[in-house]
């Protein structure tokens, strides 16, 4: 087997102006692909913009050998998402691949998270994907051809203390892709998702220089570029990914407890029963919620 390839392929990566957004463009430029690098400009938070980050980045795709556009849209904006994708059909006729990385801080204990905190993460992490996914998705699926990633994160799938914002908006992105994924399936479009960790501006404070060395962006790109690639076999994935170590991450069901509706159903029985009703021994991926209402429908035709 040969090298992952996206000769021919156009690509958009938001955010991509620093840290992983900038590593998976270069990656995928590297490979062949022409790319789109959005990036707002901002500070972490999510405040200024500029053209120099995505221009920086757009002169090291080129200085490299490879193709790329810059374009200085914010994600979070039905008008932006739709300038993100006129840039690549303007440049490259075309979009096959959709990184949707863009993202800000704004943590805050919840009892202080004041409404701009709220929508302002949301906005980017979430409207954001949904403003430049929306714009994409008729181009893919007219070329029954699309690659999506989402950006979730651990906050938000496991929970962190002071970021009920970025948490919440960071879990929505699942949702999002869960739909998508089969809205987009019969299109032979792909929609997996990431949650990484990596030395960035939003960590570098957090933790050690050692530990940041090993936890660069690069380490996360090569998951997001095979995602991205003809040859990527799954849709609906969730994948932590960091420091080397990759592994898929799902939402589980256990087996549960079921009792015939007829018979009654009292507070008692949920108490007698918790053990079972709260054990995810035995747990079962969902593909969808067809899947999942299976075992409900089952009790009710006993
Ligand atoms: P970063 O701050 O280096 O990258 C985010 C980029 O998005 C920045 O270049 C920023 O200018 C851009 N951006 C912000 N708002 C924008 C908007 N409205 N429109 C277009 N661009 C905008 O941080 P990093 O770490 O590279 O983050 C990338 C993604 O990964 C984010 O979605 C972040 O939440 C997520 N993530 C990162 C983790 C980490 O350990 N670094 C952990 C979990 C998730």
């Amino acid at each position: 087997m040969g090298e992952v390839r996206f000769d021919g392929k156009v690509a958009i990566v938001t955010g991509a102006g620093g840290g992983l957004g900038r590593s998976h463009a270069l990656m995928l430029a590297s490979r062949g692909a022409k790319v789109v690098v959005n990036d707002l400009g901002g500070t972490m938070d999510g405040s200024g913009a500029g053209n120099a980050m995505a221009d920086k980045v757009v002169n090291e795709i080129k200085a490299a050998g490879g193709m790329a556009v810059a374009n200085y849209d914010g994600v979070d904006t039905v008008a932006g998402g739709k300038n993100i994708v006129k840039t690549a059909l303007d440049a490259f006729g075309k979009v096959d691949i959709l990184i949707n990385n863009a993202g800000i801080l704004r943590d805050k204990s919840f009892v202080k998270m004041d409404e701009e905190a709220w929508e302002k993460v949301v906005g980017v992490h979430l409207k954001g994907a949904y403003c430049v996914t929306h714009a994409a998705f008729p181009v893919m699926k007219e070329n029954a051809y699309g690659r999506i990633v989402m950006t979730s994160s651990a906050a938000g799938l496991f929970g962190n203390f002071g970021q009920t914002n970025y948490g919440a908006a960071k879990a929505a992105v699942v949702g999002f892709m869960n739909v998508l994924k089969l809205e987009g399936g019969k299109y032979n479009i792909k929609v997996n998702t990431i949650a990484p960790i990596a030395a960035s501006r939003m960590t570098e404070s957090l933790m050690p220089p050692e530990l940041l060395e090993k936890l660069k962006p690069e380490f996360v790109t090569p998951l997001v570029a095979y995602l991205c690639s003809e040859e990527c076999p799954e849709t609906g994935g969730i994948y932590s990914v960091g420091g080397g170590y990759f592994a898929r991450i799902a939402l589980m069901e256990g087996t549960g407890f079921a009792k015939p509706v007829d018979k009654g159903i009292s507070i008692e029985d949920i108490r007698d029963n918790f053990a079972a009703v709260n054990s995810l021994e035995n747990a079962k991926y969902h593909p969808n919620l067809q899947s999942e209402n299976a075992a409900i429908m089952a009790n009710i035709m006993k």
